[in-house]
């Protein structure tokens, strides 16, 4: 394998020859996000894909946002550097278990968080991401009753928000479970005044302290503007990367785990992806996503609700 520089040029020259685009999510290493042609929260990852007209999406991000990639644009090559990169809430979401518990509830809809399998999706009325949950939940009639799955979290805090109750599927993110509010509140002693941007991953004990609520974009877009000097981020630590870059004069800091350190909220899925696996992926054309074209359309109908609401 080509290394360093060399490992960058032919990156470069592979994506020229492939005609492909490359889609990374903030929680990908730096390095990952520096050379992508774009880098965004799920929502704008998913509309990417919706309109390229690349031949070719290199997606830099987990399973399921390369799959819904691949729902989007199902006539392109969607390409993603390592397979294995899931995600809990996915894994806490067995399509047979949903179905049951869909049926146990004949008269709920199913909004269900874009963090989950294909056949999860295809299961459901309508998807939401972080950043488009709440104007989506707006557009909902009250008396409507409603199941929120995979992310009990996420899915508790829009409750508390539209003070709505919804029955919730007890996943959760195993990275913004791992915040430690004990440790939390050490930070911001030791930093005071400085707020703390969460996001709804987050269980309600950290959310409590936080003094902005939202997805990756939201946080961003919050760190770009906040007045003062120190934020404290409760997310995955790698979107610090794009904070830096905007920002250099300014003070980040990871909200930390039980260890006093921000390094146990690495996302392990994520981190799985790196230059050289892009490089082969790009290369080989492998691994590649496929569904199959009767699911990829039930699963499409709930995904095109989102994207229609959302707007
Ligand atoms: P957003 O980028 O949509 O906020 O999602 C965060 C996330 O957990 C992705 O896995
Ligand atoms: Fe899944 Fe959490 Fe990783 Fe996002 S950060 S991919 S929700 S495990």
């Amino acid at each position: 394998l080509p290394t360093g520089t060399d490992l960058l040029a032919e990156i470069a020259r592979l994506k020229q020859e492939r005609k492909a685009v490359i889609l990374a999510h903030y929680y990908q290493r730096p390095e990952l996000q520096d050379l992508a042609d774009f880098v965004g929260d799920s929502l704008e990852l998913s509309r990417k894909a919706a309109d390229t007209d690349a031949e070719v999406i290199a997606f830099c991000g987990v399973k399921f946002m390369a799959e819904t990639a691949k729902i989007l644009s199902p006539d392109k090559i969607v390409v993603l550097p390592d397979m294995e990169a899931g995600c809990s809430l996915e894994d806490s979401c067995p399509p047979e278990k949903f179905a049951a518990f869909r049926e146990r509830h004949p008269d709920h809809i199913a909004l269900t968080y874009i963090n989950c399998s294909t056949e999860v999706k295809a299961l459901s009325d309508i998807i939401v991401t972080s950043s488009s949950a709440e104007t989506i939940l707006s557009q909902i009639p009250p008396e409507q009753k409603i199941i929120f799955g995979p992310d009990r979290h996420l899915g508790g805090y829009l409750s508390r928000k539209f003070n709505r109750e919804m029955l919730l599927w007890p996943g959760v993110c195993i990275v913004h479970e791992a915040f430690s509010e004990t440790e939390l509140l050490k930070l911001k002693a030791q930093h005071p005044g400085a707020p703390v941007a969460a996001h709804p991953e987050c269980p309600p004990a950290i959310i409590d302290h936080a003094d902005y609520v939202g997805s990756t974009s939201g946080i961003l877009q919050f760190a770009k503007t906040f007045p003062g000097q120190t934020l404290i981020v409760a997310t995955e630590p790698h979107i610090i990367h794009q904070m830096e870059k905007a920002l250099p004069e300014k003070t980040f800091i990871g909200a930390p785990g039980a260890d006093g350190n921000c390094n146990c909220n690495i996302c392990p899925y994520m981190a799985l992806n790196t230059l050289e696996k892009l490089y082969t992926a790009l290369r080989d054309l492998m691994p590649r996503v496929e569904i199959e074209e009767g699911l990829r359309l039930r699963a499409k109908r709930s995904l095109d609700r989102m994207l229609e609401m959302a707007s």
